[in-house]
């Protein structure tokens, strides 16, 4: 039901539609997010900021496999930009749209991308390694 309303949502609002043609560039957003994400975030991206060890929701962790799923980059530049409360998440993410512009939004959005296991990039790509006979 929540996801129906959701969809309604977006399609009521088809100026919206061009900001989903992401791209963002990592290497820009590295300065946002080492700014003003890295104290709850954590420098690797683990939530393990000084700031977020603190808080209950703790901050995402983005290298982990299962919340690695949900970190579309939509979904991010979303969170990023209306906050959590906006998205049914903790208020304590806070929106970023008045200290970033649409631009600095998906730079940072396609850093915290980065942080994502490389097994949920690639998933295809994963093998096991051989195993090894004597
Ligand atoms: C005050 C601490 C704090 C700061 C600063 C902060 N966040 Fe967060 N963030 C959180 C918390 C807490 C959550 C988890 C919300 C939840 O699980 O309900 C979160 C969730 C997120 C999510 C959603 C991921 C998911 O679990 O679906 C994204 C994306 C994100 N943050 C990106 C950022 C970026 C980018 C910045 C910097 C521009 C930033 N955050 C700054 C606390 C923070």
């Amino acid at each position: 039901m929540k996801k129906l309303v959701l969809v309604a949502g977006l399609v009521a609002l088809p100026a919206f539609a061009a900001p989903f043609d992401l791209k963002g560039d990592g290497t820009k957003g590295e300065t946002s997010y080492k700014t003003l994400c890295v104290a709850c975030h954590g420098e690797k991206g683990d939530g393990n900021g000084p700031a977020g060890a603190a808080l209950n929701p703790k901050p995402t962790n983005f290298t982990d496999a299962v919340n690695a799923v949900r970190l579309t980059d939509e979904w991010v530049y979303k969170m990023v930009k209306e906050g959590g409360a906006a998205n049914g998440k903790s208020p304590l993410m806070v929106a970023w749209a008045g200290a970033l512009n649409d631009q600095q939004i998906r730079d940072v959005g396609a850093y915290v991308l980065k942080f994502k296991p490389a097994a949920a990039k690639a998933e295809p790509a994963k093998k096991a390694a051989p195993a090894k006979k004597k």
